[in-house]
């Protein structure tokens, strides 16, 4: 019976469902495992379902030749050395569409609670400062309705953020390494623009880009000086394609409003600035996150890795030139 390491606690049905096909190792203290780790723990094991902070690197690959395929409980996989594994005959695969929506919706969540200062707000309610009934001028906020809304990153779930803008009369701008069909410019109501125009004219900025050398701080001190200094930047992404020290900087001297994130540089160690700062709200990487979705992406990356250790070719293959 082949056997299958799940790197991160998932769901009791997910273990459940593995283990009728196959011997299944777990982590039940749900410890994030260091590469080292994984290599160890990996031993005579064909496959391996990880979820986004489990570095698989070379050392991983090559302590373990037995290794058939890397099962990405997630549609990102920076967290995996792909060139490495590919070099060795090891598929990787994510979870790519599932999760769409629920990433749409979180980002939207972000960008009203940074456009209405509801963390803030809410907090100042807790804190019993809400002492006198009504202030004309208590937590002004940005109006979100008939504003321009500029996605950096336009694949499913820019493109799900886009459509969601259709409600709030917005106009959107979007920039990306190719055209949309025409079809899903209309559907979205998008309209492809350069960065620097996107950065320009935007009210809400938001970044939907995968992480790679190639994004590494696309959003770093030049590009946010090039924001209005009334804009919001959102980040649902991943942490490394915007330079937190930059936003700090950003944020604290008022350069732009504010700024809704989800992801960090070196997450969960987010830059501690951040937390004395009013004008962003802060969320764990949870744009996924909700039980239905979860399980879902469990189930996805179930899919992915039975397929590779029965021969077949997995439906979310990611190194397609992997022999
Ligand atoms: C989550 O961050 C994912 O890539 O699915």
């Amino acid at each position: 019976m082949s056997k299958v390491l799940v790197t991160r606690a998932v769901f009791p049905e997910s273990i459940e469902s593995l283990g009728k096909r196959f011997e299944v190792v777990t982590n039940p203290d749900d410890t994030p495992w260091s590469p080292d780790q994984i290599a160890e723990k990996l031993a005579g094991c064909s496959a391996a379902m990880s979820t986004v902070l489990c570095k698989f690197d070379e050392s991983v690959f090559a302590r373990n030749p037995q290794l058939k395929v890397v099962s990405n409980i997630a549609v990102g996989y920076n967290n995996i050395d792909v060139a490495a594994a590919t070099k060795r005959g090891i598929r990787v695969t994510n979870t790519p569409g599932v999760l769409d929506d629920t990433t749409a919706d979180l980002t939207w969540a972000l960008l009203m609670a940074a456009a209405r200062r509801i963390a803030e707000a809410d907090a100042w309610v807790r804190r019993g400062d809400w002492k006198v009934a009504f202030g004309m001028h208590s937590f002004l906020g940005n109006d979100v309705h008939h504003a321009t809304l500029g996605i950096i990153g336009m694949g499913r779930i820019g493109q799900a953020i886009a459509r969601r803008a259709l409600g709030f009369d917005m106009t959107v701008l979007y920039n990306n390494r190719t055209r949309l069909a025409e079809s899903d410019e209309k559907r979205c109501n998008a309209t492809l623009v350069d960065r620097d125009t996107l950065l320009a004219k935007s009210d809400f900025v938001v970044v939907m880009a995968p992480y790679s050398p190639a994004t590494h701080h696309l959003i770093g001190a030049a590009e946010l000086a090039k924001m209005k200094p009334t804009a919001i930047l959102v980040n649902t992404a991943r942490g490394g394609v915007v330079d937190d020290a930059a936003l700090v900087e950003a944020l604290r001297e008022r350069r732009i409003a504010g700024a809704g994130l989800d992801v960090f540089e070196g997450e969960p160690k987010l830059n501690a600035a951040y937390l004395a700062l009013p004008n962003v709200v802060l969320t764990p990487h949870i744009g996924s996150a909700t039980r239905a979705t979860r399980v879902t992406m469990c189930e996805t990356a179930i899919a992915n890795l039975t397929a590779v250790l029965d021969g077949r070719a997995p439906p979310n293959l990611v190194n397609k030139d992997v022999i």
